[in-house]
C-alpha cells in the first residue's frame, strides 16, 4: 500500500523533459595521460567474466591473505565478497604509502574564515595521528573490532582521522552528517548501539561560529529513550585548548580529545587484519518508511570498488590534487574523500564551510591556490556558484583536468556551464549516478573511453549490468523510448551488505519487487531495486530521471517524506500532513508541506513557524520547506488514502490529471486556489 502511495508522488513525475543531446569527446592532453585508455577494460568485465573480473579491482589493494571465493551467493540476497581474504582499509589508506609517499600531503585542509591557515597532513603525519588516536579509542574508550561508534562531526581533518582509527581496530563508524539535529542523531546512536560518541565543540558555516556541542544532550536524551546509553563523549576542539561551545562539559562522560590524546603521544597501533566481509561502517539514509536505514558496508568488497573507480573514473594518480566539495557526512564524502582517493595515495582537499562564503570566487581562489586539478561537486552548487558569479571561474587561474557531478540530474545548460565556464572546454566532465546504498558509481562514462552527453549518466559502469522494468517487471526495450524502473540485475563489490540489524527490509525494500525466485542462491533471480526511474537511449546511455518512492532529492540530499510528515505530527494542532516535492532552480527540489487541522483550530502564522521548527528540530536546516499550507482538507482516494499526486501537481502548477474518482474532488479545486493563488 505504501509502495503503491509513494510512486504517486514520483519526482520522475516532474522531470524535465529534456533533448537527445551531442556527444563531447575528451581531449587528446586528457587521454594521454588517463589510467583507463584500454577500451579491452568493457571485455575483461564482460558477464561471461563476472564474478572474477572484480580481482582487477581488488588487486588494487594490499591484503594480509588472498581471498578463497570472489561471490559467496549461499545466503542471498546478502551477498559476501572477497570470502577468506583479509585486510585493513587504515592500512590501505595510510602505512602502505609511507614508503613512497611519507612526505607528500594526505590531506589539505582549507578552513572556511579565509584568514585562516591551511592544514597540510603528509601521509607521515596522517600515519602519527590516526595511530594515536587509535591507541586512544582502544584503551581509553574501550573500543574493540564489531563495537559500533557515532560521529557526529563536520568537515574538520579530525572527521577522516578518526574513521581511520577506527578502521584500524575493525571498529564501525557511523558518521551522522553534522548539519544534522540532535534528535536525527540520537536515533542513528539508538540503531548503530553506539555506546561512544565522538564529537566538536563547534566549526565554521557561513561566517559563523556554530555551537555544535549543544547537540549532544538532544542527542544522548533521544538515544537512552530508544534504550541505548552512551558511556563516553569524546569531544573535538575547533582550535585545541579553547572551547568555543556553551554546552556544559558533564564529568567523568564528556572529555577533550585534545587533553586525553597527550596520553597516547607516540603510541602505535598495529592494523588488525580483518575479514573482507566484516563491516568498515554503516551510513544511515532515507527511505521508504519514517526510519531512516543504516546501509552497511563492508570491508574487502566496499574499498576494492571505491578505489577501482577513484583510479579509473576519478582519474585519481598520487601526484594529482583532487578536491571534492561534498561533505563526507554523506557516502559521497566517504568513497571519494577518504577511502577511495586515499587508497591511491592522492591528496584531497577539504573545505570546512560553503561554497559562496564569502563570495562566489571562493572556490576558484581555493582551486588556484592549491593547484587542483580534479574537482567533484553536485549540480545544486553548480546552479548557485553560476547564479551568484557566472563570471567568476574565468577571472582566476586554474584548471582542471577531470570534473564530477553527481547526486541528482544536470540539466544541460548547467553542464554546459560547468563544462566551458570552470572546465574552460579542456576538462572531461563525468556525470556519476550511484546511492548511498551502491558505495560506488553504477553508471558514468570512462572518461578517456567515452565521449560525454550533457543530462546523461553514460553507459554502465564496468560489471554493472542494468535493467529497466517496467511496474510488472517487463523489461522495457530501447526502442520504445520509455522510461521505467532501472535495476541492476548483478551484484558488485562495493554494494552494501544488508540494512544494520534490519534484514527484512533490506530485502523488502531492494529486492522483493522483482525477484523471480525467493529460495534462489543464484544472483540473476535478485535484481537490484534502486527506487530512480530511467531511461536508456539507443546509444546504450542512461538518463535519470529522479526517484519513485517516497524520497525527495533536495539539492542532493536525500529526505524521506515520511520523516517529514512524522514531524509535522509533532505539532499538536496538526491531524494530517503531506509532504510533496516542489521543483526549485537552484536546489532541484525542495519539500513543500501540507498540513490539516484538528477540529476547533484556526490556521495560524504561528502554527506554520510550529512546523517548521520542529521540521528543523527533529531533522534539521537541510529539510526546511517551502511553504507550508494549511489546508481545509486533504484530497483523498475513496479508501481515505491522501492524493500526494494531486498535492505535487497543484505545488508545481502541473495538470492534475483525473481528479473525478476521489472521495472529495472538490477539496482539489479550493486547494489549488488557495496555493496558486498563495
Ligand atoms: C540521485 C548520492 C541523477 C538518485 C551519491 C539516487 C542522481 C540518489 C545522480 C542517491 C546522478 C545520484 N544523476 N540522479 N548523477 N547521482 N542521483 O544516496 O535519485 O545520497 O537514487 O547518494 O541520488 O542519493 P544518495
Amino acid at each position: 500500500m505504501a509502495e503503491k502511495e509513494g510512486a504517486e508522488i514520483s519526482e520522475a513525475e516532474i522531470a524535465v523533459h529534456w533533448q537527445e543531446e551531442e556527444y563531447f569527446p575528451p581531449s587528446t592532453q586528457f587521454i594521454a595521460q588517463a589510467n583507463m585508455t584500454d577500451p579491452g577494460i568493457f571485455e575483461r568485465f564482460a558477464e561471461e567474466r563476472f564474478p572474477e573480473c572484480f580481482k582487477e579491482y581488488a588487486d588494487l589493494l594490499s591484503w594480509n591473505r588472498y581471498w578463497h571465493t570472489t561471490l559467496d551467493t549461499s545466503d542471498a540476497p546478502c551477498w559476501k565478497w572477497f570470502v577468506g581474504g583479509k585486510l585493513n582499509a587504515s592500512y590501505n589508506c595510510v602505512d602502505r604509502h609511507l614508503a613512497k609517499y611519507k612526505n607528500k600531503a594526505a590531506i589539505i585542509y582549507v578552513p572556511e574564515p579565509p584568514d585562516e591557515p591551511h592544514v597540510t597532513l603528509t601521509y607521515q603525519e596522517l600515519y602519527v595521528r590516526v595511530n594515536e588516536l587509535a591507541a586512544l579509542l582502544r584503551d581509553f574508550a574501550g573500543l574493540k573490532a564489531g563495537d559500533r561508534v557515532t560521529l557526529h562531526m563536520p568537515m574538520v581533518p579530525e572527521l577522516p582521522i578518526t574513521m581511520l582509527a577506527c578502521a584500524r581496530l575493525g571498529v564501525i563508524h557511523s558518521e551522522v552528517y553534522g548539519g544534522f539535529s540532535g534528535a536525527a542523531c540520537g536515533e542513528r546512536i539508538a540503531d548503530s548501539g553506539s555506546r561512544v560518541l565522538i564529537t566538536i565543540d563547534g566549526y565554521y558555516r557561513a561566517g559563523k561560529l556554530l555551537d555544535h556541542k549543544e547537540k549532544t544532550a538532544i542527542a544522548i536524551n533521544g538515544a537512552e529513550q530508544a534504550g541505548q546509553n552512551i558511556d563516553k563523549v569524546l569531544v573535538w576542539r575547533r582550535y585545541p585548548n579553547q572551547y568555543v561551545s556553551k554546552d556544559p562539559m558533564v564529568e567523568g562522560r564528556d572529555y577533550f580529545m585534545d587533553e586525553v590524546l597527550k596520553d597516547y603521544a607516540r603510541k602505535r597501533v598495529d592494523p588488525v587484519p580483518m575479514p573482507a566481509e566484516d563491516s568498515l561502517f554503516i551510513m544511515y539514509t532515507s527511505g521508504t518508511t519514517g526510519r531512516p536505514k543504516g546501509c552497511q558496508h563492508s570491508i574487502g568488497g566496499y574499498m576494492a570498488y571505491a578505489a577501482g573507480t577513484s583510479k579509473y573514473v576519478q582519474d585519481i594518480h598520487p601526484e594529482d590534487v583532487y578536491w571534492c566539495m561534498a561533505d563526507i557526512g554523506w557516502i559521497t564524502g566517504h568513497s571519494y574523500i577518504v577511502y577511495g582517493p586515499l587508497s591511491l595515495a592522492a591528496t584531497s582537499v577539504m573545505y570546512e564551510g560553503v561554497p559562496t562564503y564569502p563570495d562566489a570566487g571562493r572556490p576558484w581562489r581555493i582551486a588556484e591556490q592549491l593547484d587542483v586539478n580534479i574537482f567533484h561537486t553536485a549540480p545544486t552548487t553548480i546552479r548557485m556558484l553560476r547564479k551568484a558569479g557566472p563570471e567568476e571561474p574565468s577571472k582566476y587561474n586554474f584548471h582542471f583536468k577531470h570534473m564530477t557531478t553527481v547526486g541528482e540530474p544536470i540539466e544541460p545548460e548547467v553542464w554546459r556551464w560547468y563544462y566551458y565556464t570552470i572546465g574552460k572546454g579542456t576538462a572531461v566532465l563525468v556525470d556519476t549516478w550511484w546511492q548511498t546504498e551502491t558505495g560506488g558509481f553504477l553508471c558514468s562514462t570512462m572518461p578517456a573511453l567515452d565521449p560525454m552527453k550533457p543530462g546523461s549518466t553514460g553507459p554502465a559502469m564496468p560489471g554493472i549490468y542494468p535493467v529497466i522494468y517496467d511496474e510488472n517487471g517487463n523489461e522495457i526495450e530501447v526502442e520504445t523510448n520509455k522510461a521505467g524502473n532501472i535495476c541492476i540485475r548483478n551484484p558488485w563489490p562495493g554494494a552494501f551488505q544488508t540494512i544494520w540489524g534490519d534484514r527484512e527490509r533490506y530485502v523488502a525494500q531492494y529486492y522483493e519487487k522483482y525477484c523471480k525466485d525467493p529460495d534462489s542462491k543464484d544472483w540473476r533471480d535478485w535484481p537490484y531495486f534502486t527506487g530512480d526511474a530511467a531511461m536508456q537511449a539507443k546509444d546504450g546511455y542512461y538518463r535519470i530521471l529522479g526517484r519513485v518512492d517516497d524520497v525527495i532529492n533536495v539539492a542532493g540530499h536525500r529526505l524521506g517524506t515520511k520523516e517529514l510528515e512524522s514531524a509535522c505530527l509533532l505539532v499538536s494542532q496538526v491531524a494530517e500532513a503531506a509532504v510533496v516535492p516542489l521543483a526549485d532552480e537552484i536546489k532541484g527540489r525542495v519539500p513543500d508541506i501540507y498540513i490539516s487541522l484538528k477540529p476547533d483550530f484556526e490556521p495560524s502564522t504561528e502554527i506554520k513557524a510550529a512546523v517548521r521548527e520542529i521540521i528543523e528540530t527533529t531533522i534539521g536546516k537541510i529539510a526546511r520547506p517551502k511553504n507550508v499550507h494549511i489546508v481545509p482538507d486533504m484530497p483523498k482516494t475513496r479508501s481515505g488514502k491522501i492524493m500526494r499526486r494531486v498535492l505535487t501537481a497543484i505545488s508545481n502548477g502541473r495538470d492534475l490529471g483525473d481528479v473525478s474518482t476521489l472521495a472529495n474532488p472538490d477539496i482539489v479545486d479550493e486547494v489549488r486556489r488557495m496555493v496558486q493563488g498563495e
